[in-house]
C-alpha cells in the first residue's frame, strides 16, 4: 500500500489511475481505526476497482477546549490496519498541507448542520464540510463511503457535494458494533471500565425507541421523552440531547409516519458519544 503525504503527489496517483479506468473508492477518516472504518474498506472495495483511504486530524472540525489534542493518532497501527483490509493508497497529509493558509472560504449546509449535533458543536459541520470537499477535490473518487453513526454528518456531506455538482456518490453504510451494541468509535478509548458499561445506554435506549415505534408510538415528543427516562436511568450517563427527526431533512417530526431517525448524544463521564436509529414503519 502506498503512503502519500502531499496534495501534489496523491494528484499524481490519481492521475495515473484515471489513466487505468479504474474506479476509485475513497474511505476520508481522522485515525484511530477501528472495525467500522475496515467496514467502509471493504464496502468500498464491492463498489470499485481500488479504494484509498485519508487519516486526518480535521482541526476545523474542532471547537476550542475539545478533544483535538488528545485524538488518538497512531499512524503506523492504521497504515497496517487498512492494508490488511485492501485499501491502496494512504493519504495523510500534515495540518500545513491541508491548510497551507486559513481557509477564506467557509462551507456551511445550515438548513442540517445547525440542528442535532451542530446545535452543541458550533461551526463543527463547517469544519467537516470544507475538509471533505477538500479531500473529494484532491483524491476525486467515484465513490466515498461513510458510517451510518455520523448520520447527521453523511446527510451534510452529501447534501454539499450535491450542492457543488460534485460527481461523486455519497454512501452511508450500516453502523459497526460491539457485541454489546455500542456503536464502534475512535472517542470509545476514552471511557474506563465502568464508563464502557454505562455507555451501552444509548444502544438500549434506540433499541427501546425501535420498540416503540413498531408498537404504534406515532407522536415524536413521547418517542424522545420515552428516550429521555431511559438514559436518565444510567447515572454515569448525561443527556444532550435526543431528538426523533426526519432522516432527510433532519426537521423534528411531530407524528411519525413513513419514518425516523432517533438520534441522540450522551455524555458518559467526559466522553460524548453519539448514536442513531433509522426505524421503517412498515
Ligand atoms: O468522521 C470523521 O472521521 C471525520 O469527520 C471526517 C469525515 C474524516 C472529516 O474529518
Amino acid at each position: 500500500m502506498l503512503v502519500i503525504s502531499t496534495v501534489n503527489g496523491a494528484r499524481a496517483r490519481r492521475a495515473e489511475l484515471a489513466c487505468t479506468g479504474r474506479r476509485l473508492a475513497f474511505v476520508p477518516t481522522m485515525g484511530a481505526l477501528h472495525e467500522g472504518h475496515l467496514a467502509l474498506v471493504r464496502r468500498g472495495l464491492g463498489l470499485a476497482d481500488e479504494v484509498w483511504a485519508s487519516v486526518f486530524v480535521n482541526p476545523t472540525q474542532f471547537a476550542p477546549g475539545e478533544d483535538f489534542d488528545r485524538y488518538p493518532r497512531d499512524l503506523e497501527r492504521d497504515r497496517g490496519l487498512l492494508e490488511k483490509a485492501g485499501a491502496t493508497m494512504l493519504f495523510a497529509p500534515s495540518t500545513k498541507e491541508i491548510y497551507p493558509r486559513p481557509s477564506a472560504t467557509v462551507l456551511d449546509v445550515p438548513q442540517l448542520a445547525d440542528g442535532l449535533c451542530g446545535a452543541f458543536r458550533p461551526g463543527h459541520f463547517q469544519g467537516v464540510a470544507l475538509v471533505v470537499a477538500k479531500l473529494l477535490n484532491i483524491v476525486q473518487p467515484h465513490i466515498a463511503l461513510f458510517g451510518a453513526k455520523d448520520w447527521q454528518q453523511a446527510v451534510v456531506i452529501r447534501r454539499m457535494a450535491a450542492d457543488l455538482c460534485s460527481p461523486v456518490r455519497i454512501e452511508i453504510c450500516p453502523t459497526e458494533r460491539e457485541e454489546d451494541g455500542l456503536a464502534r468509535s475512535s472517542r470509545n478509548a476514552y471511557l474506563a471500565p465502568e464508563e464502557r458499561r454505562a455507555a451501552t445506554v444509548l444502544h438500549r435506549t434506540l433499541e427501546l425507541a425501535t420498540a416503540a415505534v413498531r408498537a404504534g408510538e406515532r407522536s415524536g415528543a413521547a418517542l424522545e421523552a420515552k428516550a429521555a427516562a431511559e438514559v436518565a436511568g444510567e447515572p454515569l450517563a448525561r443527556l444532550q440531547y435526543v431528538a426523533a427527526v426526519d432522516p432527510e431533512r433532519l426537521t423534528p417530526l411531530a407524528t411519525i409516519s413513513n419514518h425516523v431517525l432517533v438520534a441522540l448524544a450522551v455524555h458518559v463521564g467526559a466522553t460524548r458519544l453519539i448514536d442513531n436509529v433509522l426505524v421503517e414503519v412498515s
